[in-house]
């Protein structure tokens, strides 16, 4: 029963253009959330497999974050100032994340891309940047490019075209950006060949989530930082999902390569608004106010709500126990997956890593964007229209990706489980 949010559909569109703020959310209202689960305005409970779009790393509703949130609220916000709290944080970062060397806090990850974006220009002198196809680094003209090129439109697949993601962009956009298949380094070394003095920045988010779950290939990070280092230009991690939740460090600190920049958002504070720069002090140092040439400012950054609860969910992922737990979740659901495509004989495979995960309509392993569009797309909508109606929200984009949080039990993966296994016996019974 949806009554009440079609009726608020139906409202919304009345002020807001499609009844959602942002574009990659759908119309399902919710009216609370609590741990692993989401309530609808019409009472309807959901087991969350959304998890704000993976800032959701503890579970909704962290009681110790609230608190710590509620302090705050008591001694003032937006002063214009900064205070004690804006240097504990960022001392946790730098002392968790590897290439941290400094740290400047944002609010948004489109926002922090930005100023690395700003950075890498301002120390290489030069302008272009370099992104992995399928790959998303928020909503701003200078990685707006090749996010989920239509196949047709994109060149071969080892030397991509950039194909625009949006209208609205800069007119010479394409001229700005170097799309290359993700986990391909001898694409990136031509890429880099052809374009390398022109090249500001290689970017490169560590696990390709914004295609759904596409793990890197042994080797291919360290790859990348050696072709980086080789033609001399600035690698940009974008941790914004990766970032504390693939191990305390993130990414960097799993697979063991330190890149010059990062970018961390999401998990950092367990969905209220922070975003992060850090990285090599002499690039972090062209943003220092009296002698840097890069501008660094944001009347909200290192906001005291955002930064109290960062101070409270970073204390927790710090030994690393969290994320232990959500590896033992995710293999839960990858074999438990497994099992249930094998014994109902559909070619299906969910792919997982650090809580989040994605499942595909293929056989073959998705390495990279090609590999996720040509998964099946209408299996998979089928699948989640049917997930979806057994109490499990999942989204109906086929590249998306999805998660659990430390607030999920075996029981709720185990139900999670039953409701994919009827999402798969109605794809099989389409076919
Ligand atoms: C990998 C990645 N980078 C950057 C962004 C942009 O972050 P924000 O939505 O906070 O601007 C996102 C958002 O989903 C993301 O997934």
């Amino acid at each position: 029963m949806r009554k009440r949010s079609l009726r608020l559909l139906e409202e919304y569109g009345d002020v807001v253009p499609g009844g959602v703020h942002s574009n990659f959310r759908s119309p399902v209202y919710y009216e609370r959330a609590k741990g692993s689960r989401v309530w609808d305005v019409d009472g309807n409970e959901y087991i969350d497999c959304v998890v704000s779009n993976g800032a959701c790393i503890l579970g909704h509703g962290d009681p110790d974050i609230s608190e710590a949130v509620g302090e705050v609220l008591e001694y003032g916000l937006s002063v214009g100032l900064e205070g004690e709290l804006g240097l504990k944080v960022a001392r946790l970062v730098k002392e968790m994340v590897p290439s941290a060397e400094r740290v400047r806090f944002a609010n948004t990850g489109t926002e922090a891309m930005m100023k690395a974006v700003m950075i890498a220009r301002e120390h290489t002198g030069r302008g272009k940047i370099v992104k992995a196809e399928g790959a998303y680094h928020g909503w701003y003209d200078d990685f707006l490019v090749s996010v989920h090129p239509d196949p047709k439109l994109a060149g071969p697949p080892n030397s991509p075209l950039p194909v625009r993601a949006s209208g609205g962009l800069r007119r010479d956009v394409e001229d700005w950006v170097v799309p290359v298949p993700f986990n391909d380094p001898e694409a990136l070394d031509r890429a880099l060949s052809l374009h390398g003095d022109d090249v500001a920045a290689v970017i490169v988010e560590p696990v390709v989530f914004n295609s759904g779950c596409i793990p890197p290939k042994d080797g291919y990070l360290e790859a990348v930082r050696e072709v980086t280092h080789k033609h001399d230009v600035v690698l940009i991690f974008d941790e914004v999902i990766t970032g504390f939740r693939l191990a305390p460090g993130g990414a960097q600190e799993l697979y063991g390569v330190v890149p010059d920049l990062t970018v961390l958002a999401k998990a950092i504070a367990n969905g209220y608004p922070l975003a992060a720069v850090v990285g090599r002090r002499d690039l972090m140092e062209v943003t220092h106010p009296a002698h840097g040439r890069v501008l660094y400012a944001g009347t909200y950054n290192a906001h005291h709500v955002a930064l109290a609860a960062a101070s409270v969910c970073l204390e927790k992922l710090r030994d690393g126990g969290v994320q232990r737990r959500l590896r033992e979740l995710t293999e839960r659901l990858v074999e438990g997956f497994g099992r249930l495509a094998d014994k109902l004989g559909v070619k299906a495979r969910l792919q997982g890593i650090g809580g989040q995960f994605q499942v595909y309509f293929t056989d073959e392993e998705v390495v990279d964007y090609r590999s996720a569009a040509f998964s099946d797309e209408w299996a998979y909508r089928r699948f989640q229209g049917r997930v979806l109606r057994e109490g499990v929200l999942m989204k109906p984009s086929y590249l998306f990706h999805h998660g659990v949080t430390y607030s999920h039990t075996e029981e709720d993966i185990d139900r999670i489980l039953e409701a994919m296994e009827k999402g798969l016996e109605a794809v099989r019974d389409e076919d």
